[in-house]
């Protein structure tokens, strides 16, 4: 199992996007796929369309609760949330003291069934945020190329180490930048690019997402990407990003 946080305290860059894509990528390719919605806004599930007051469904609240038997809402036969809840909010102020609750239902095996579990997280710097990355094997930083972006995700990884350093016996891997919402033909983003490959290295992503009208529209129709046409730019560029983090995280399935 592969857990991985998607985390930027900066807002509408893309993690819930990014969130969504990946899991109908990596669910419609067999793995089994949990989205754990740590974001009191509950994007995810009106992204999915998934009613977040239900029930029926074990919530994100409930998981920091501490629960013994995970239910979550069963979106495909290999996709699987976990939603989040407005209540959570009254957990930003919560310190983690010894590692998150979370991580602690992984060790007790509660998400065993999964290969891989994508967290969602709020744009704050808070206890969720730490919840996500403390209960991840990898954090992953999504950005726009846009001025002020660089010190964003400088931020978003200040923030990362400084949370793990305070957790004894943590080894969360730091996956990358993902640029999203690229417009090329922009001027600045010859220059921008340079910026970040400079100061990234490889662990900026090959792969980039194009600031495209197709991802931006997905939502209203409740679509992802694995419902576009194999053409679809949108759909080449995630599936690329996809087999990307395979490669990062030492699988070696194709993504088709
Ligand atoms: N590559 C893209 N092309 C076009 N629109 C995009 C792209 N990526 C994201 N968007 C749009 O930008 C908006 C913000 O994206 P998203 O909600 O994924 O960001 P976020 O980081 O999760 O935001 P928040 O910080 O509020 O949780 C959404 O309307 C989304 O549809
Ligand atoms: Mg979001």
């Amino acid at each position: 199992m592969k857990t991985i946080s998607i985390i930027c305290q900066k807002g509408g860059v893309g993690k819930t996007t990014t969130v969504v894509n990946l899991s109908s990528i990596f669910s419609k390719n067999g793995y089994k796929t949990l989205i754990i919605d740590l974001d009191p806004q509950g994007n995810v599930s009106t992204y999915l369309n998934f009613d977040k007051n239900t029930n029926e469904a074990t919530n994100s609240m409930q998981l920091l609760e501490g629960i013994t038997e995970l239910k979550p809402g069963e979106l495909t036969e290999k996709l699987s949330i976990v939603p989040s809840n407005k209540e959570i909010a009254s957990y930003n102020q919560e310190k983690i003291i010894g590692g998150s609750k979370i991580r602690k239902l992984k060790q007790d095996g509660v998400f065993s069934n999964y290969d891989y579990i994508f967290i969602d997280t709020p744009p704050t710097m808070s206890s969720l945020v730490q919840e996500g990355i403390a209960a991840s094997d990898y954090y992953l930083i999504p950005t726009k190329p846009e001025f002020l972006a660089v010190e964003g995700v400088a931020q978003a990884m200040n923030f990362a180490k400084t949370t793990l350093k305070n957790i004894p016996n943590i080894n969360t891997v730091f996956l990358g930048v993902l640029l999203n919402q690229v417009e090329v033909k922009r001027s600045s983003y010859g220059e921008f690019l340079n910026e970040l490959e400079y100061l990234l290295g490889d662990r900026l992503f090959e792969s980039k997402i194009s600031h495209l009208t197709e991802i931006a529209d997905s939502p209203f129709y409740g679509k992802t990407v694995i419902d576009f046409n194999d053409e679809s730019k949108a759909k080449i560029e995630f599936n690329k990003l996809a087999e990307e983090i395979i490669e990062k995280v030492g699988g070696n399935e194709k993504i088709s």
